[in-house]
């Protein structure tokens, strides 16, 4: 079994974050979204996995590197452009040669890992070819889960026995609540499905029309319902619910620096080289390496990333990114602050807003 990971795709709903990084690599309680899914493959006990990347190839490669950190041997896969996830698997067929594989949407977040689902595909498979019917065997399994809004995802029909009818990729009328969640378990049969579909309507090679191919070739295909929690994270409402449940399960640790004037409450993370000084940090939170605060109060499911600075301020339910500064602003929330980026509330007069904010960045202000 390998995993061919999708990373590309240019991650317009998180501009401007994403005009800088990829969206697979923002992180949710301090750890690049990514990260949490290659520790579910090697969980799942997949060593080889293709990861897909386009523009930002380069900064996937500088994070995620040969894979070794997760025992995972990892191969680079370039696209030339977001051509759909079925190219995907075209552009990767011969690094997946005849193995099966799970494919896995990289800014996705599911709360039960992949070992589950990959070794209910394999034991089923095992099951069929001992009882001598190989050809019955799934050659595909999708993961489901209820959604209030089916149109923007693919959906599945289920027949009264269960197995899976049909599929469709945003339908103006969903056959049912049940969307495809971005993870997905092939045979070698992917490999006709993909050659021979064409590209949809938003001019793409949808992976949910290979699917359907191999329904409409007497292929079986199983489904799971998800359990547990499932987030796709390329938005900011989505993202911060992420790292409020990530934030949730949290080991808490003080590695860092905590002075007598400060208060850590509940579930808080703290990593090395952080120092907390006359503040209050109020779980579930974490502070990332040589972060630095000081007369603040950063509250519940705040993520606060490396070498940042908090002054004088508040901060709750928000994601503050690698090396920013935060400096006598009395409350942030809900938020998302990039890299590098600077907020402060100065003495200077006249008293005004002043701004330097990249391109689609979203302000808004109290007053
Ligand atoms: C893709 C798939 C869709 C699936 C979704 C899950 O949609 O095409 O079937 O439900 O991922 O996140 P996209 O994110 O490309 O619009």
């Amino acid at each position: 079994m390998k995993a061919l990971v999708l990373a590309g795709g240019s991650g317009s709903r998180l501009r401007p974050i994403t005009h800088t990084g990829a969206k697979q690599l923002v992180p949710v309680a301090n750890v690049p979204i990514l990260f949490y899914g290659l520790a579910h493959f090697a969980e799942a006990g997949i060593k080889e996995v293709g990861m897909v990347v386009g523009d930002t190839e380069a900064e996937i490669r500088a994070a995620v590197g040969d894979g070794s950190r997760w025992g995972l041997e990892v191969t680079y896969l370039r696209q030339d452009a977001p051509r759909g996830l079925a190219h995907a698997v075209l552009i990767a067929r011969e690094f997946l040669g005849d193995d099966d594989f799970l494919m896995y949407l990289g800014d996705n977040l599911l709360q039960s890992g992949v070992a589950g689902f990959v070794e209910g595909f394999e034991r089923h498979r095992a099951a069929m070819r001992e009882a001598g019917e190989a050809d019955r065997a799934p050659a595909a399994q999708v993961l489901l889960a209820r959604v209030p809004d089916p149109q923007r995802f693919g959906v599945a029909e289920l027949a009264a026995d269960g197995s899976v009818v049909r599929l469709v990729e945003k339908p103006e009328v969903p056959p049912s609540d049940l969307a495809l969640v971005g993870v997905y378990l092939f045979d070698p049969s992917i490999h006709d499905a993909v050659a021979s579909i064409e590209p949809s309507a938003r001019g793409e090679l949808e992976i949910t029309d290979a699917i359907q191919w191999l329904l409409d070739h007497d292929h079986r295909v199983h489904h799971e319902i998800i359990e547990g929690w499932w987030i796709d994270t390329g938005k900011l409402t989505p993202l911060l619910e992420a790292n409020r449940l990530l934030l949730e399960v949290a080991e808490p640790r003080i590695d860092g620096t905590v002075d007598e004037a400060s208060t850590i409450e509940g579930r808080v993370v703290i990593e090395e080289g952080a120092v907390v000084i006359d503040s209050i940090i109020r779980g579930p939170a974490a502070i990332g390496a040589n972060a630095r605060i000081e007369r603040s109060y950063i509250g519940p499911f705040s993520s606060v990333d490396h070498d940042c600075t908090v002054v004088g301020s508040e901060l709750d339910h928000s994601i503050v990114l690698a090396r920013s500064t935060i400096a006598d602003v009395p409350r942030i929330v809900d938020s998302l602050i990039g890299r590098d980026a600077v907020v402060t509330r100065s003495a200077q007069r006249p008293r005004a807003t002043r701004l330097m904010i990249g391109d689609h960045s979203q302000v808004d202000l109290d007053v």
